[in-house]
C-alpha cells in the first residue's frame, strides 16, 4: 500500500525495531532511564536549549508548554491556521486554561502589525497575554523564514513574552531552510518538535528549553499523567530518529515538488508548486467539492493501493515520507493522471 494521508503514517525502521529490543530501560518517573536521559540530552543539544523532556506526543508537548508557560485565565496569541487552534480538540482552554485570540496567517506568518493589535496587558475588562505561539513548519505545508521569526521575537521581546514553537516539523523546516534546527528555536524560549512524524519513530515527542522552564514542564506532565516509566523503550527509536531520519527529509521534498509540478501539468488540477516548501503537496480539483465525486476518487486510488484522506472542500493533500520513493511517485502520478480530468 501507498499512504499518502500523513508522514505519521511511516512506521519504525529496521534499525529502531533493533535498538528498541535492546534499549536499556529504567524508571523514567524517578529518572533513571538511560536511554530517556540520552534522547532527551540530544533533543535539547539539536534544539541549543538547556534541556528536553520526553512526552507522548506533539499535543501533549504543545499543551504541556501552554499550560507550563500561562496563567490560567491568560490569552495565547497565535495564527488561525495553527495545529493548536485547528487539530487539538480545544485542548488548551481544557488544560492550560486560557484564551486564545488567533491572527488571519493563510501562509503560517504571524505579521508584527497584526501581532501588536492582538497583545494586551490586563485591565478591567482584558485577559494579559501571557504568551506567542508560532509553527515551522507549517501544517499548511509552508516553512517560516528566519527573517519573520525574528520580527515575531522582537515584538516579544518589546512586551516582554515567551515565544513557543511548535516544531512538529522543526527537522522539516531546518532541511528547508537549509540551516540547523537550533538556529530556527533560537527564535522561541520553548520547542516541540516530534519524533513520529517523517522521522519514522512509532511514538513520542520532545519538549525543549530553559532548565527551569522543563523543571516546570516535568511537574506539569506528571499532572496531565504523561510519566511513562520505561519508555526508553520508545526513546530508543526516537535517537535514531534524530540521528539517521532526520537527514531523509531534504528526499520527502524534493519528492513531493516533484510530485506537484507533474500535477500542475494535469489541466483540471490547481496548483502552485512554488508553494511547497515540504513534504506536504495541497491542490484542488474542483468537481471533488461534490461528495459523491470525492468518495469516488479516493475508492479510485484505494482500489490500485493507494490510501489517500478524503479532500476538504475540493482540497487534496498529498504527504511524502520515507516509505514513498520515486517508483511509489510515479504510481501516483499514473492514477493521478487517470482519475483527475
Ligand atoms: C504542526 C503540528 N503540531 C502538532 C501536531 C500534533 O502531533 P501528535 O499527532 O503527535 O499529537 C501535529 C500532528 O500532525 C502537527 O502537524
Amino acid at each position: 500500500m501507498i499512504d499518502l494521508r500523513s508522514d505519521t503514517v511511516t512506521k519504525p525502521t529496521e534499525a529502531m525495531r533493533k535498538a528498541m529490543a535492546n534499549a536499556e530501560v529504567g524508571d523514567d518517573v524517578y529518572g533513571d532511564d538511560p536511554t530517556i536521559n540520552e534522547l532527551e540530552k540530544l533533543g535539547a543539544g539539536l534544539t541549543g536549549k538547556e534541556a528536553a523532556i520526553f512526552v507522548p506526543s506533539g499535543t501533549f508537548g504543545n499543551q504541556l508548554a501552554l499550560f507550563t508557560w500561562c496563567k490560567r485565565g491568560s490569552e495565547v496569541v497565535l495564527g488561525e491556521e495553527c495545529h493548536i487552534i485547528q487539530h487539538e480538540a480545544g485542548a488548551a482552554s481544557v488544560i492550560a486554561g486560557v484564551q486564545t485570540r488567533t491572527i488571519p496567517a493563510s501562509d503560517g506568518v504571524l505579521r508584527p502589525q497584526a501581532l501588536r493589535q492582538r497583545l494586551r496587558k490586563a485591565e478591567l475588562h482584558f485577559p494579559a497575554t501571557s504568551l506567542i505561539c508560532l509553527e515551522n513548519a507549517h501544517s499548511l505545508g509552508r516553512v517560516v523564514s528566519l527573517a519573520d521569526m525574528d520580527a515575531v521575537r522582537a515584538v516579544a521581546d518589546e512586551w516582554r513574552l515567551p515565544v513557543h514553537l511548535d516544531g512538529a516539523r522543526l527537522f522539516n523546516a531546518a532541511a528547508a531552510l537549509h540551516v540547523p534546527a537550533r538556529e530556527i528555536a533560537a527564535r522561541a524560549d520553548s520547542v516541540m518538535f516530534c519524533l513520529s512524524k517523517g522521522l519514522c519513530a512509532p511514538v513520542g515527542s520532545l519538549l525543549a528549553g530553559s532548565r527551569d522552564f522543563v523543571d516546570a514542564a516535568r511537574y506539569k506532565r506528571k499532572i496531565m499523567g504523561g510519566g511513562m516509566r520505561q519508555a526508553g523503550i520508545l526513546a530508543a527509536a526516537g535517537i535514531i530518529a534524530l540521528q539517521e531520519q532526520a537527514g531523509f527529509l531534504a528526499e520527502d521534498h524534493e519528492r513531493a515538488k516533484y510530485l506537484a509540478r507533474e500535477l500542475a501539468a494535469i489541466p483540471e488540477i490547481v496548483i502552485n508548486p512554488e508553494e511547497v516548501d515540504i513534504n506536504m503537496v495541497f491542490f484542488s480539483f474542483s468537481p471533488a467539492r461534490d461528495a459523491v465525486v470525492a468518495k469516488s476518487i479516493t475508492d479510485f486510488f484505494a482500489k490500485r493501493n493507494i490510501i489517500i484522506n478524503a479532500p476538504e472542500q475540493g482540497v487534496f493533500r498529498f504527504v511524502t515520507h520515507y516509505q514513498i520513493g520515486d517508483g511509489e511517485v510515479d504510481a501516483i502520478l499514473k492514477v493521478s493522471r487517470e482519475v483527475f480530468v
